[in-house]
């Protein structure tokens, strides 16, 4: 089944920005970034482009897993401020023209959710079946993780994450054994989905514009082609059309078609995962050699990492977005992949493309993956978590005044710092807010605007047409190549190009959007 719907409109100039909230800015020197932090700094999001957040969880949480725990839905985590706190930046970002999602966690919670410490009773309650347990303490079934011993009840708990986070019952779609699996369709797993509804609806009350959705399908277990998790979805986005017709999903799924077409969603992230754009265009590596498209020593042609995209991109036009990504809190930073003449053509690309652009906080001021211990269960992760530099001349760079940080900032002498980058007009920065600024002033350039591939050679150069007049030519490669089509009006280089015997000659690592009546 396939849904047709509209989305809503302030979708198709989107730029996000996507906020750890630890650490961004901490506004009251306790060494963690907080709520009242990114209050403050939201002028600098609207002076950098964007127009759209995304908060990592902000939930009360005993952060094993950097808040995807969730202890209480209901309940901004004391370290970051409070809930009248939260409703004030939604509401100071509505006047700066900002909206809001904040991170939805619906496959688990924490093992400390009272939901989870009832539902360990042995005597039966209402929230026996929330969470899906065997019928007996030495039963594990093989391939689920599971704990056992842990609970007077007589089970074994599934965990949908890490071993704090056991599974939410949303049912299972294939039955194996009927001795604990519930069907999906059971009534007594229906009120799993009514308390997450009842979570959405609780924030998109007080002013969020909707949500990003964890591991959106995870829900039903047994589930191998998705069918009985994308029904469940369907329900939200009912609701939301009823109700709620400006808020949006936007999917941890990585398959558009299930997830867009399917499920529902407005948006499906574009992700790490292999043979998807983000992952041939930035991450690719073979060995220590980058092999992804924007990496300059790679020499490959586009046509591998548009082949699987531009046909997604197809199967789910009008039904939502695919959201391509600079980066998030789970992978590597992009300037672990990609340095930053590599990068600046990168941008270009991220910022022209169909769809829904992400950027990372701090990707666009070029920060480093920092190696370092684990945080909070972050393990390689925490690298690419690290507090926003916000002046190279302010302790702390400007993150916090406190002496001790929850996690530090970058040391390294030539840490990128906004201050910095916001004096500097050539700096990355620069570059970011005046892609950012381009795209939404542009309609050709807006989420739904059509993409055309005009030239696409084996020599690396890429040359598309956004909607009616708009074009980009990239040369990622560290080599002067010839582009086919012929330029027009410029409106945004970086790199630079040539003309030479009735040929366009586009430098190595060039980027240009320029605007011409198509052909
Ligand atoms: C998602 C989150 C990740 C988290 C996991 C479990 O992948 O992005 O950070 O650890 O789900 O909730
Ligand atoms: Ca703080």
């Amino acid at each position: 089944m396939t849904v047709k719907r509209s989305t809503p409109e302030w979708l198709e100039e989107a730029v996000f920005y996507q906020i750890y909230p630890q650490s961004f800015c901490d506004s009251n020197g306790d060494g963690i970034g907080d709520i009242n932090g990114i209050i403050s700094k939201l002028d600098y999001v609207k002076k950098s482009g964007f127009n759209a957040l995304w908060i990592n969880p902000c939930f009360d949480s005993p952060f094993k897993d950097a808040g995807y725990d969730v202890r209480n839905y209901f309940k901004v985590a004391a370290r970051y401020g409070t809930n009248e706190d939260i409703v004030r930046l939604f509401d100071e970002a509505h006047k700066r023209g900002i909206r809001v999602l904040l991170d939805l966690v619906p496959g688990h919670t924490s093992d400390k959710c009272r939901w989870f410490r009832q539902s360990a009773l042995p005597a039966r309650n209402r929230y026996s079946d929330r969470y899906i347990w065997t019928d007996s303490g030495w039963s594990c079934p093989q391939g689920y993780n599971w704990v056992t011993g842990n609970a007077d009840r007589n089970g074994a708990y599934m965990l949908n994450f890490f071993l704090n986070q056991p599974a939410l019952n949303y049912g299972f779609n294939k039955i194996t054994d009927p001795n604990w699996q519930i069907s999906y369709k059971d009534k007594r797993v229906k009120p799993t989905l009514n308390a997450m509804m009842k979570v959405i609806r609780f924030w998109l009350d007080r002013g969020a514009d909707g949500f990003r959705v964890d591991m959106a399908d995870s829900l039903v277990k047994n589930d191998p082609d998705k069918t009985a998790t994308a029904s469940l979805w369907r329900k939200v986005r009912a609701m939301l059309d009823r109700h709620y017709p400006e808020a949006v999903l936007v999917s941890e799924w990585c398959n558009a078609p299930v997830a867009v077409n399917k499920a529902g969603f407005h948006c499906d992230f574009l992700l790490n995962h292999r043979g998807k754009l983000t992952d041939l265009a930035f991450y690719r590596r073979e060995g220590n050699k980058g092999t992804a498209y924007f990496c300059k020593s790679a020499h490959v042609s586009a046509r591998e990492m548009l082949q699987l995209y531009l046909q997604e991109l197809a199967e789910t036009r009008g039904n939502g977005y695919m959201c391509p990504v600079s980066g998030n809190h789970d992978v590597e930073r992009l300037s672990y992949f990609l340095d930053e003449s590599e990068r600046r053509v990168a941008f270009v690309f991220l910022l022209t493309l169909p769809g829904v652009p992400f950027v990372y906080y701090g990707d666009e001021i070029g920060m480093r993956y920092v190696a370092q211990q684990s945080k909070e269960g972050g393990f390689h992760r925490t690298g690419s978590r690290t507090p926003m530099q916000w002046d190279a001349d302010l302790p702390n760079l400007g993150f916090s005044s406190a002496n001790k940080l929850y996690l530090d900032v970058d040391r390294g002498a030539d840490a990128p710092c906004v201050a910095q980058q916001m004096r500097d007009g050539g700096s990355l920065w620069n570059e970011v807010r005046t892609l950012a600024e381009l795209r939404k002033a542009r309609p050709d350039l807006h989420s739904d605007g059509e993409m055309t591939v005009v030239q696409c050679t084996d020599d690396g150069v890429l040359c598309y047409r956004r909607g009616e007049s708009t074009f980009v030519a990239l040369n990622p490669t560290d080599e002067e190549r010839v582009l086919r089509v012929d330029v027009g009006g410029i409106l945004f280089e970086t790199g630079s190009f040539r003309r030479q015997n009735g040929q366009t000659l586009l430098a190595p690592q060039t980027a240009i959007i320029f605007e011409k009546q198509g052909e």
